[in-house]
């Protein structure tokens, strides 16, 4: 089975690295993909999204890290996946993934959407609530890896 798992990454955190891990290990290929999310502003360039995923995931043989600047289900039919991965977090993700699933079914007929349950113990995270806690100085480990800690506090610290 070929899976793609596409989100923002803005930047990844150790919420999605534990659904890329399960992911990796439910299919014989999974494409990470940075894709964008047109309701939102980027902190981090698609270069520096894709170096903090490419360094997160070397241990996983089976995971490709890519970009697409375009529709998700475009790249999931050009690199012909057979299911989107999607994680949820809690109920609130819900009526948002449910809508993305309908609409991408709607456009293409054979790929299906797999939702993944989040880990309890990240089901709290997010790319902007790790940002929001850098910029007032709170202590992000365990929310991110360490070196993307240093990264996202410089940045952050910059802005
Ligand atoms: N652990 C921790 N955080 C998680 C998580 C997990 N398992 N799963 C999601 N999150 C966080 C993300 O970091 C993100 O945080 P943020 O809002 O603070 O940035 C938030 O939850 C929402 O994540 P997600 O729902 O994955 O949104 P996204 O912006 O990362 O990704 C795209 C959405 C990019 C996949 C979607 O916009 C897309 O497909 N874009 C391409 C264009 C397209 O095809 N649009 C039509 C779709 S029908």
């Amino acid at each position: 089975m070929r899976a793609i798992y596409p989100g923002s990454f803005d930047p990844v955190t150790n919420g999605h690295i534990d659904i890329i891990k399960r992911a990796s290990m439910l299919s014989d290929e999974l494409y990470v993909a940075v894709l964008t999310n047109s309701d939102k502003s980027q902190t981090f360039s698609v270069e520096e999204r894709l170096r903090f995923l490419e360094s997160v995931t070397n241990e996983f043989p089976n995971v490709k890290i890519v970009f697409f600047d375009g529709l998700l289900i475009d790249y999931a039919k050009k690199i012909n996946a057979d299911v989107i991965i999607r994680g949820l977090r809690a109920v609130s993700d819900y009526e948002y993934e449910l809508q993305m699933a309908i609409a991408n079914k709607k456009l293409c007929q054979e790929i299906e959407t797999l939702f993944m349950v989040s880990d309890s113990k990240w089901s709290f995270l997010s790319s902007s609530l790790v940002k929001e806690i850098a910029m007032f100085g709170g202590d992000l480990h365990g929310m991110l890896p360490d070196f993307i800690i240093n990264e996202v506090e410089a940045k952050v610290r910059r802005r």
